[in-house]
């Protein structure tokens, strides 16, 4: 295989070592600051779910960017979270550019997309967001349907970008029908990885993680218990977590969906996988690290 086309399958070591035992002469400053653009009226639990996963993937400190209206309901998951209360109107628009910048500011990561209204305005707003925003951010959910209108913006992104679909997400992004997507997932990843100069997280059984060079990595973790909704949201936060602390892509990303897979395992071995709900994911984390630290 000539470089960069290579495909590698994530082992557990791999993940666990990617991640840096916690020293002693640290602080919440050391572990970053995530900021999850998410949310909105009757989808106040995605944002809760991105931001509670950011939590318990070791970020310092995690807030929450959501209209006014819903931003109390979002807080009241955990008591350590903060928020960004976004004034209330429809879809995210340009309107909402200099509120969302001003809440990047002095964060290290951002994640963008779970429960978000669904806009035209939208896509225009995320390209500006990502032309002026320099640290990494992941696109999930509805940003990825508001990019997919115009994946120039991915190009002009000032610092990394990663997208998580699901392959519903991916056939909007791509242009090809999901099931013949799903035939050459590999070769899809790639190429929309290469393309773009993103890392692309194509979700569902065996996740596949692409990265700009055309790298192809693997992922054995998670099972059919996670086809809940808001898992997805769970590996969204995780993910910004680890970018937060300074993990690199393409590492963060297979890092991110190994773990969160592990996470899910572990709920499941409790729950059974028709009872598992991506709350249960979540506390799967702690599994995670109990295991790994
Ligand atoms: N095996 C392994 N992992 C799986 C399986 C499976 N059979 N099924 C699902 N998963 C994992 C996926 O890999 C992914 O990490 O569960 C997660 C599901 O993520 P999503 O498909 O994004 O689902 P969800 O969290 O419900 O999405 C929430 O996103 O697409 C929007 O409109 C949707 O509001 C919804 C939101
Ligand atoms: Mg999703």
């Amino acid at each position: 295989a000539h470089a960069g086309a290579e495909v590698f399958l994530v082992e557990e070591a791999d993940a666990r070592g990617a991640i840096a035992p916690r020293r002693s002469d640290t602080h919440k400053g050391t572990y970053g600051h995530v900021l999850v653009v998410a949310g909105s009226l009757g989808k106040s639990g995605a944002a809760a779910l991105s931001a509670l996963s950011a939590l318990r993937a070791g970020a310092g400190l995690v807030t929450v960017a959501t209209r006014a209206q819903v931003v109390e309901s979002v807080l009241g998951h955990a008591p350590e979270l903060m928020g960004w209360p976004l004034e209330d109107r429809g879809p995210l628009g340009r309107a909402d550019l200099e509120s969302l910048l001003a809440a990047a500011a002095q964060k290290d990561a951002l994640v963008v997309g779970p429960g978000i209204p669904r806009g035209e305005e939208t896509t225009a707003l995320l390209g500006e967001l990502l032309e002026r925003v320099d640290v990494p951010v992941v696109l999930d959910a509805d940003a990825l349907n508001a990019v997919s209108t115009d994946l120039g913006v991915l190009r002009r992104a000032k610092g990394p970008v990663v997208l998580t679909p699901h392959p519903g997400e991916m056939s909007r992004l791509s242009g090809l029908p999901t099931k013949e997507l799903q035939k050459d997932r590999v070769k899809v990843a790639r190429d929309f990885a290469r393309t773009h100069g993103v890392t692309l997280v194509l979700k569902g059984a065996r996740t596949l993680i692409a990265h700009a060079d055309g790298t192809v990595y693997v992922n054995p973790t998670g099972n059919p218990g996670m086809a809940t909704g808001g898992t997805g949201d769970v590996l969204s936060g995780v993910l910004g977590a680890l970018l937060a602390q300074g993990l690199k892509l393409p590492e963060a990303a297979w890092t991110a969906v190994y773990a969160h897979g592990l996470a899910g395992d572990l709920a499941a071995g409790r729950r059974g996988r028709l009872g598992l709900i991506a709350s249960d994911v979540v506390k799967g984390l702690c599994s995670v690290w109990t295991r790994w630290e």
